[in-house]
Protein backbone atom coordinates (compact mmCIF):
# COMPACT_ATOMS: atom_id res chain seq x y z
CA UNK A 1 0.00 0.00 0.00
CA UNK A 2 0.95 3.71 -0.78
CA UNK A 3 2.44 6.24 1.65
CA UNK A 4 -0.18 9.22 1.23
CA UNK A 5 -1.59 11.83 2.75
CA UNK A 6 -5.39 13.28 2.84
CA UNK A 7 -7.57 16.36 4.26
CA UNK A 8 -9.45 16.06 6.96
CA UNK A 9 -11.56 18.57 8.25
CA UNK A 10 -13.59 18.20 11.84
CA UNK A 11 -16.41 20.19 11.12
CA UNK A 12 -18.12 23.16 13.35
CA UNK A 13 -20.88 20.36 15.17
CA UNK A 14 -17.55 18.46 16.43
CA UNK A 15 -15.58 21.58 17.30
CA UNK A 16 -18.70 22.88 19.05
CA UNK A 17 -19.40 19.77 21.03
CA UNK A 18 -15.78 19.67 22.43
CA UNK A 19 -14.39 16.24 20.41
CA UNK A 20 -11.42 17.72 18.81
CA UNK A 21 -8.95 15.12 20.93
CA UNK A 22 -11.09 12.22 20.45
CA UNK A 23 -11.35 12.25 16.99
CA UNK A 24 -8.16 13.30 16.31
CA UNK A 25 -7.23 9.85 18.94
CA UNK A 26 -8.75 7.48 16.76
CA UNK A 27 -6.72 8.85 13.64
CA UNK A 28 -3.50 8.12 15.66
CA UNK A 29 -4.64 5.39 17.25
CA UNK A 30 -5.49 3.63 13.85
CA UNK A 31 -1.59 4.64 12.97
CA UNK A 32 -2.03 7.90 10.92
CA UNK A 33 -0.18 10.63 11.47
CA UNK A 34 -0.89 14.35 12.08
CA UNK A 35 1.56 16.23 9.78
CA UNK A 36 -0.38 19.43 9.57
CA UNK A 37 -3.22 21.04 11.49
CA UNK A 38 -4.84 24.18 12.30
CA UNK A 39 -8.20 25.81 13.86
CA UNK A 40 -9.75 28.47 12.15
CA UNK A 41 -13.12 29.93 11.22
CA UNK A 42 -13.74 29.58 7.31
CA UNK A 43 -14.96 32.82 5.28
CA UNK A 44 -17.85 31.83 2.95
CA UNK A 45 -15.55 32.72 -0.15
CA UNK A 46 -13.49 29.79 1.63
CA UNK A 47 -16.16 27.82 1.66
CA UNK A 48 -17.61 28.17 -1.45
CA UNK A 49 -14.20 27.67 -3.07
CA UNK A 50 -13.78 24.47 -1.30
CA UNK A 51 -17.22 22.68 -1.75
CA UNK A 52 -17.13 24.40 -5.59
CA UNK A 53 -17.27 20.91 -6.87
CA UNK A 54 -20.96 20.43 -4.98
CA UNK A 55 -21.90 23.79 -6.56
CA UNK A 56 -25.04 22.48 -8.16
CA UNK A 57 -26.31 20.15 -5.58
CA UNK A 58 -29.34 20.84 -3.93
CA UNK A 59 -28.02 21.26 -0.47
CA UNK A 60 -24.92 23.66 -1.36
CA UNK A 61 -25.82 26.55 0.72
CA UNK A 62 -26.94 24.35 3.26
CA UNK A 63 -23.35 23.46 2.98
CA UNK A 64 -21.97 26.21 3.02
CA UNK A 65 -23.66 27.95 5.78
CA UNK A 66 -23.05 24.92 8.13
CA UNK A 67 -18.94 24.95 7.19
CA UNK A 68 -18.84 28.89 7.91
CA UNK A 69 -21.25 28.55 11.46
CA UNK A 70 -18.14 28.16 13.54
CA UNK A 71 -14.69 27.06 13.64
CA UNK A 72 -13.07 24.40 11.93
CA UNK A 73 -10.08 22.04 12.64
CA UNK A 74 -8.13 20.94 9.84
CA UNK A 75 -5.91 18.69 9.42
CA UNK A 76 -3.58 16.42 6.59
CA UNK A 77 -2.97 12.51 7.65
CA UNK A 78 -0.10 10.44 6.69
CA UNK A 79 0.27 6.94 6.50
CA UNK A 80 -0.24 3.85 4.19
CA UNK A 81 -3.54 4.40 2.55
CA UNK A 82 -4.33 7.22 4.15
CA UNK A 83 -7.22 8.29 2.32
CA UNK A 84 -8.99 4.72 2.78
CA UNK A 85 -8.44 4.17 6.21
CA UNK A 86 -9.48 7.68 7.14
CA UNK A 87 -13.02 7.16 5.17
CA UNK A 88 -13.35 4.07 7.10
CA UNK A 89 -12.78 5.76 10.30
CA UNK A 90 -15.22 8.44 9.45
CA UNK A 91 -18.36 6.14 8.54
CA UNK A 92 -21.15 6.47 5.73
CA UNK A 93 -22.21 10.44 4.37
CA UNK A 94 -25.41 9.78 6.74
CA UNK A 95 -24.49 9.11 10.05
CA UNK A 96 -27.86 6.87 10.38
CA UNK A 97 -25.72 4.88 7.93
CA UNK A 98 -22.47 4.58 9.23
CA UNK A 99 -20.82 1.96 10.85
CA UNK A 100 -20.83 1.13 14.63
CA UNK A 101 -18.00 2.74 16.37
CA UNK A 102 -17.02 5.29 13.12
CA UNK A 103 -16.76 8.72 13.82
CA UNK A 104 -19.98 9.68 12.58
CA UNK A 105 -22.10 7.05 14.08
CA UNK A 106 -20.87 8.13 17.43
CA UNK A 107 -20.19 12.14 16.98
CA UNK A 108 -22.38 13.15 14.34
CA UNK A 109 -26.20 13.90 14.35
CA UNK A 110 -27.16 14.13 10.84
CA UNK A 111 -26.47 14.14 7.15
CA UNK A 112 -25.63 17.62 7.30
CA UNK A 113 -23.89 18.09 10.56
CA UNK A 114 -22.22 14.82 9.99
CA UNK A 115 -18.61 15.48 12.07
CA UNK A 116 -15.91 15.10 9.55
CA UNK A 117 -14.61 15.52 6.04
CA UNK A 118 -12.33 13.34 4.54
CA UNK A 119 -10.69 13.61 0.89
CA UNK A 120 -12.23 10.81 -1.17
CA UNK A 121 -9.43 9.88 -3.60
CA UNK A 122 -5.78 10.69 -4.12
CA UNK A 123 -6.69 13.23 -6.63
CA UNK A 124 -8.74 15.16 -4.24
CA UNK A 125 -6.55 14.82 -1.94
CA UNK A 126 -3.93 16.74 -3.71
CA UNK A 127 -5.96 19.66 -4.37
CA UNK A 128 -7.55 19.65 -1.04
CA UNK A 129 -4.30 19.72 1.19
CA UNK A 130 -2.92 22.54 -1.20
CA UNK A 131 -6.12 24.63 -0.69
CA UNK A 132 -5.75 24.41 2.80
CA UNK A 133 -1.75 24.31 2.92
CA UNK A 134 -0.46 25.74 0.07
CA UNK A 135 3.51 24.71 -1.04
CA UNK A 136 3.09 21.30 1.33
CA UNK A 137 3.89 18.13 -0.55
CA UNK A 138 0.80 15.49 -0.90
CA UNK A 139 2.99 12.20 -2.18
CA UNK A 140 2.08 11.17 -6.15
CA UNK A 141 0.73 7.89 -6.36
S1 LIG B 1 -19.40 12.26 -0.24
O1 LIG B 1 -18.94 11.97 1.13
O2 LIG B 1 -18.67 13.39 -0.82
O3 LIG B 1 -19.39 11.08 -1.08
O4 LIG B 1 -20.90 12.60 -0.02
P1 LIG B 1 -21.88 13.41 -0.92
O5 LIG B 1 -23.22 12.81 -0.73
O6 LIG B 1 -21.35 13.52 -2.30
O7 LIG B 1 -21.88 14.82 -0.22
C1 LIG B 1 -20.93 15.79 -0.47
C2 LIG B 1 -20.81 16.71 0.69
O8 LIG B 1 -22.05 17.32 0.97
C3 LIG B 1 -22.51 17.01 2.27
N1 LIG B 1 -23.96 16.74 2.22
C4 LIG B 1 -24.88 17.57 2.68
N2 LIG B 1 -24.78 18.76 3.26
C5 LIG B 1 -25.96 19.36 3.63
N3 LIG B 1 -27.18 18.81 3.45
C6 LIG B 1 -27.31 17.62 2.85
N4 LIG B 1 -28.51 17.10 2.64
C7 LIG B 1 -26.12 16.93 2.44
N5 LIG B 1 -25.87 15.76 1.82
C8 LIG B 1 -24.55 15.66 1.70
C9 LIG B 1 -21.74 15.80 2.70
O9 LIG B 1 -21.58 15.78 4.09
C10 LIG B 1 -20.44 15.99 1.99
O10 LIG B 1 -19.60 16.87 2.73
P2 LIG B 1 -18.08 16.50 2.95
O11 LIG B 1 -17.54 17.65 3.71
O12 LIG B 1 -17.47 16.33 1.58
O13 LIG B 1 -18.09 15.25 3.76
Amino acid sequence: MALERTLSIIKPDAVAKNVIGQILSRFEGAGLKIVAAKLVQLSRADAEAFYAVHKARPFFNDLVNFMISGPVMIQVLEGEGAIAKNRELMGATDPKKAEKGTIRADFADSIDANAVHGSDAPETAAVEVAFFFPGMNVYAR
